[in-house]
């Protein structure tokens, strides 16, 4: 489902049901095994995931463990991201000589909850996304913009190792499948140029809001 978005040098793995037959490895099984119900099915299900991209990209299975701040721990020389809402779970993975990081985010296409527009979004955001609610009303833009915003962090956080908060990147969605995000904190540094904007992509497609941002290595584009 998520495959348009990307370029064709990453490798996604996705679906709307929990596929709980896979099984998990030791140290994966100990992450949940305090959690119950939703939490380990889109655990579980997005490692499914994640282990087929693995395979399909020529690796082998490997657990993926959270870090520190709950990044994915990918095996050395790959990259990837992984998402889960109410009806969606996906895995997107990359090989670090093409994609520098990856950001994914599955919203469902519903208005925010009262006041995280406010929270989350910066004036200019706030009123690009009133426009587009006026002129397009079927896609929610407002968690759309949300969604690109969690897509960022996912990529930005891992090439910086700071979490950069709501306000300090300015997304400017396109109506027609590209967003981007210019960056007001921390500067990644890629091929030793820092980047001053990520670039990402989204679709909404059966009520499932998808946003991508992929960080394309030196000499690579998006
Ligand atoms: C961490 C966060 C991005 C997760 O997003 P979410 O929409 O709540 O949940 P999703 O299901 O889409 O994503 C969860 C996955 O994100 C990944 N993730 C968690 N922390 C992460 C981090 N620091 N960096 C990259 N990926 C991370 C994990 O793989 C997790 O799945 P897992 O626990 O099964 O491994 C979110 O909770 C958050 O903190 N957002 C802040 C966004 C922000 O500040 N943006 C500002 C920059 S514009």
């Amino acid at each position: 489902m998520i495959e348009p978005i990307l370029p064709a040098y990453v490798v996604a793995a996705d679906t709307r049901a929990d596929l709980l037959d896979g099984p998990l490895f030791p140290e994966e099984e100990a992450v949940v095994s305090r959690a119950v119900g939703r939490r380990r099915r889109e655990f579980t299900t997005a490692r499914v995931c994640a282990r087929d991209a693995l395979r399909r990209l020529g690796r082998p299975a490997a657990p993926i463990l959270p870090g520190p701040a709950g990044e994915p721990l990918w095996p050395d020389g790959v990259t990837g991201s992984i998402t889960h809402c109410a009806g969606y779970r996906g895995a997107v993975v990359g090989s670090l000589a093409d994609a520098a990081a990856i950001g994914v985010d599955a919203e469902p296409n519903e208005p925010l909850p009262d006041g995280v527009l406010a929270a989350v979004g910066l004036p200019p955001e706030r009123g690009h996304v009133g426009g587009l609610l006026r002129a397009y009303p079927s896609i929610r833009w407002d968690r759309l913009l949300f969604s690109a915003k969690e897509s960022v962090y996912k990529a930005w956080f891992p090439l910086v190792n700071i979490r950069p908060s709501f306000e300090d990147a300015q997304i400017d969605v396109d109506p027609l499948g590209e967003f981007t995000a210019r960056l007001m904190a921390e500067r990644p540094l890629v091929g030793g140029h820092p980047l001053d904007v990520l670039s990402g992509r989204w679709l909404v497609a059966d009520g499932i809001i998808l946003t991508a941002v992929v960080v394309p290595a030196a000499g690579k584009a998006y």
